[in-house]
């Protein structure tokens, strides 16, 4: 569904990705884990068209994404949730859901965004009891339920996760990941998941890739992955331990 091929990219003189490749099939959950700096974020910012690449090929389901603008990149069914969240805080959860469905509001259809609305709520019970609320009065959770119902919203058919457990107490990281398997199980997406937190990254996802420095070090079925000695000693160790 999504390839990427020998990609480089580079913030001035900052080579930040090296020669990545990596794909993500229909249906799947793909982990990215690398620690701080190592490109994770790069990667996903150069998938959905913020961010230009120098070289390498990136296509979905065939559309080449290279010089794709964002909006077109979501209307092909393709929905980022960006790393730290970014919700508009004094905005209430409901408007916030909208923005999500920025790009089909104009064609007006109201009904259909209310539906999508209720699926969200449905998805989210906390988010559909705080609709009218501020979504800055969210706790982390359930800012992160709503940076997700508002990718939703615009009907994707992959997502895009930008360390999703990112600042989360261990048992609230473990509800979002039941949230993005469930996701895949019963909504049929696909998804590319970035983390920090390798652990329970690996515990959803049936493939991984390791990124250390821009380049792509290791990769394979999340098991193997996991039982892997380097990346057990870099990105399992206690100090990772998200308990469980
Ligand atoms: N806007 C930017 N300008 C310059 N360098 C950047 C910018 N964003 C990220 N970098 C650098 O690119 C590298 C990869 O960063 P990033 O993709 O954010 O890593 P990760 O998400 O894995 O923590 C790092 O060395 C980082 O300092
Ligand atoms: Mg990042």
């Amino acid at each position: 569904m999504l390839v990427v091929t020998n990609l480089d990219v580079f913030y001035g003189r900052i080579h930040a990705v090296r020669r990545a490749s990596l794909h993500v099939g229909k249906g799947e959950i793909v982990a990215l884990i690398g620690g701080n700096g190592a490109g994770k974020t790069t990667i996903l910012s150069t998938v959905s068209g913020l961010i230009r690449p120098r070289e390498g090929s990136l296509t979905f389901d065939g559309h080449d994404l290279g010089r794709t603008r964002p909006e077109k990149v979501v209307r092909l069914g393709l929905s980022h949730v960006p790393e730290g969240r970014r919700i508009f805080k004094p905005m209430s959860v409901g408007d916030n859901l909208l923005l999500g469905a920025f790009h089909r509001a104009k064609f007006g259809r109201r009904a259909l965004l209310d539906q999508d609305l209720d699926a969200v709520y449905a998805l989210f019970p906390k988010l559909a009891e705080r609709r009218a609320q501020a979504a800055g009065t969210l706790s982390g959770g359930e800012q992160q339920m709503l940076a997700i119902g508002r990718a939703l919203m615009a009907r994707p058919r992959m997502l895009l996760l930008d360390e999703p457990g990112m600042g989360l107490a261990p048992n609230i990281m473990s509800e979002i990941f039941r949230h993005i398997r469930a996701l895949r199980d019963e909504m049929a997406l696909t998804v590319l998941l970035v983390e920090q937190n390798a652990k329970q990254a690996l515990r959803i996802a049936d493939r991984g890739y390791v990124l250390e420095t821009g380049r792509i070090i290791l990769q394979g079925p999340a098991e193997e992955l996991t039982e892997n000695r380097d990346v057990q000693r870099a990105y399992l160790g206690r100090e990772q331990d998200g308990q469980a």
